[in-house]
């Protein structure tokens, strides 16, 4: 499959975004929006106006770290989202949340942080446009690489063999390809990226 590299925004200058946003842009496929609402995870980011005023014609994958997120399906999609992953922690109804933000127009993922076992996550599989495996605890950037991401990347690609699977955390050269090995095809990195000297260098050796 085919690597995409989602440089993660949460990294950038807050107050320079779309310059920010143009460092990067001719050299990756789409971005991840992180949105982080001070309950769910301990830290706060930014919602949907922020993503209403970025400029970018790549995709926005926003990953929203917050309780009750069906309350915010409809914002993000007025401000350009095109794929919304949700935790699976925060909903007794994941299926019907995927299916609400398929009904507003946008794919559909779902995420679950390290404690989540991947077993309760498998059946959810075949309802998604994409999985988010976290291989850091949500919540900030700039954290190690939990390697047990790997294993659960192994076996959500023995039962999705095409099914887009995304890590997100810690990745650098190195656990980039280790989770590329495991299966994975879309690679979040933030602080790797935004934090590089050579930006367009960082994020080609993220490829294999
Ligand atoms: C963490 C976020 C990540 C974060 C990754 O909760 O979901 O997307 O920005 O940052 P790095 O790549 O620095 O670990
Ligand atoms: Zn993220």
């Amino acid at each position: 499959m085919k690597i995409k590299i989602a440089p993660s925004i949460l990294s950038a200058d807050f107050g320079r975004l779309n310059e920010e946003i143009s460092s990067v842009e001719p050299y990756v496929e789409l971005l991840h929006f992180d949105v982080m609402d001070g309950h769910f995870v301990p830290n706060l980011s930014f919602g949907a106006p922020v993503l209403a005023c970025l400029k970018t014609k790549l995709p926005v994958h926003c990953h929203l770290m917050v309780e009750n997120p069906e309350d915010l399906l409809e914002a993000f999609q007025k401000a350009g989202a095109s794929l919304v992953i949700v935790h699976v922690e925060v909903t007794d109804d994941l299926p019907a949340l995927l299916t609400r933000i398929r009904e507003l127009g946008m794919k559909a993922g779902f995420s679950f942080k390290p404690g989540t076992s991947v077993e309760s996550i498998l059946g959810f599989l075949p309802l998604a446009d994409q999985v988010l495996v976290m291989s850091v605890e949500p919540g900030f950037g700039g954290q190690a690489f939990l390697s047990s991401a790997l294993d659960k990347i192994t076996a959500i690609r023995a039962a999705a063999p095409q099914l887009d699977i995304c890590v997100d955390g810690g990745i650098n050269d190195e656990t980039a390809r280790l989770c590329v090995e495991s299966g994975a095809n879309i690679l979040v990195a933030g602080s790797y990226i935004f934090k590089a000297k050579d930006r367009p260098m960082a994020i080609s050796s993220l490829r294999p």
